[in-house]
């Protein structure tokens, strides 16, 4: 029987090189599109897919992220005071159940692989999602209750997957696909970053996951894959062949906000969609290009 998806690891620990100064002394996944942090946006996708226990993978410089989700009196305390209900009212979805969010340190940044094998505790014999904050996906129904929906359906381990230009299969970690429905593929090898000429295709993963708790035995080998870091593409490989594995297509458009234009690209994509600020978008933006 297929178990119910209640838990989300969030890795943050990553330096954010690609965003210094930025990112010196704040977290990436602070950084806001609009005026939401990315982090935020992948709590409340992952409401949204029927998640209600929360494990952030944190490091040395983030204790702002911590902060975000606790309650803050003394802030609500002044906006009742003068009135501002609007912006308590957007205090609103940065609150948690006491108790259902919990953070544990990944000491070293020894890749993505490794910090979700830091949540082992937290993940224990459960299904479990992984979202990865600067990927962010504006979509109809949220990325990952699309991806919930299709676990429903099959089972086992499952990933967003998309079509990426062929000469860059190098950045993302690509499938080796069997049965495709055009929708659903089959999962049948996983490669990180591979050069195009090696690429077994041109579907990249993106950062978000539905994973069985098996992959925690095989990240706990500690073996350094592309760029001398623990994959978790590495990790996850091993479990073809022993679990269903299927790589869904999204419905959606996904920016990479761990990259500079794509960062900015989800700015004003995400704005557009804003009665409030769309009209004024466009009118600047016309004035730019
Ligand atoms: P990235 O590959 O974007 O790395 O990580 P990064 O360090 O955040 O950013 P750059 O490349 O230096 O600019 C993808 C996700 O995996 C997490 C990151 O926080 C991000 O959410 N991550 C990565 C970890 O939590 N630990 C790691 O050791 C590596």
């Amino acid at each position: 029987m297929t178990k119910k998806l209640r838990k989300a690891v969030l890795p943050v620990a990553g330096l954010g090189t690609r965003f210094l100064p930025a990112t010196k002394a704040t977290a990436k996944e602070m950084l806001p599109v609009v005026d939401k942090p990315l982090i935020q946006y992948a709590v409340e996708e992952a409401r949204a897919a029927g998640i209600d226990q929360f494990c952030m993978v944190t490091g040395r410089g983030k204790t702002a992220l911590v902060e975000h989700f606790d309650v803050a009196y003394e802030l609500e305390a002044t906006l009742r005071e003068r009135n501002k209900t609007d912006a308590l009212e957007s205090l609103r979805s940065t609150q948690t159940e006491p108790g259902s969010m919990v953070t544990v340190r990944q000491q070293v940044p020894l890749g993505l692989g490794h910090a979700i094998w830091c949540a082992r505790a937290f993940i224990g014999d459960d299904p479990f999602a992984i979202l990865l904050p600067d990927d962010l996906v504006l979509a109809d129904q949220p990325c990952l209750a699309q991806l919930a929906d299709a676990y429903y359906e099959t089972g086992g381990n499952i990933v967003a997957v998309t079509e990426v230009p062929p000469e860059q299969t190098n950045r993302y970690g690509i499938l080796k696909t069997g049965r495709d429905d055009g929708r659903l593929v089959e999962v049948k090898g996983l490669v990180e970053k591979p050069a195009p000429k090696d690429a077994p295709s041109n579907l990249s993963i993106i950062g978000r996951y539905i994973l069985m708790p098996e992959v925690i035995k095989y990240l706990a080998r500690m073996e350094r894959g592309a760029g001398n870091e623990v994959q978790l593409t590495d990790g996850m490989a091993h479990l073809i062949g022993e679990q269903p594995f299927h790589g869904l297509r999204y419905q959606g458009r996904r920016f990479d906000c761990g990259d500079k234009v794509g960062f900015l690209e989800a700015q004003i994509a995400f704005a557009l969609k804003r009665p409030d600020l769309a009209d004024a978008v466009h009118t600047f933006l016309k004035h730019y290009v």
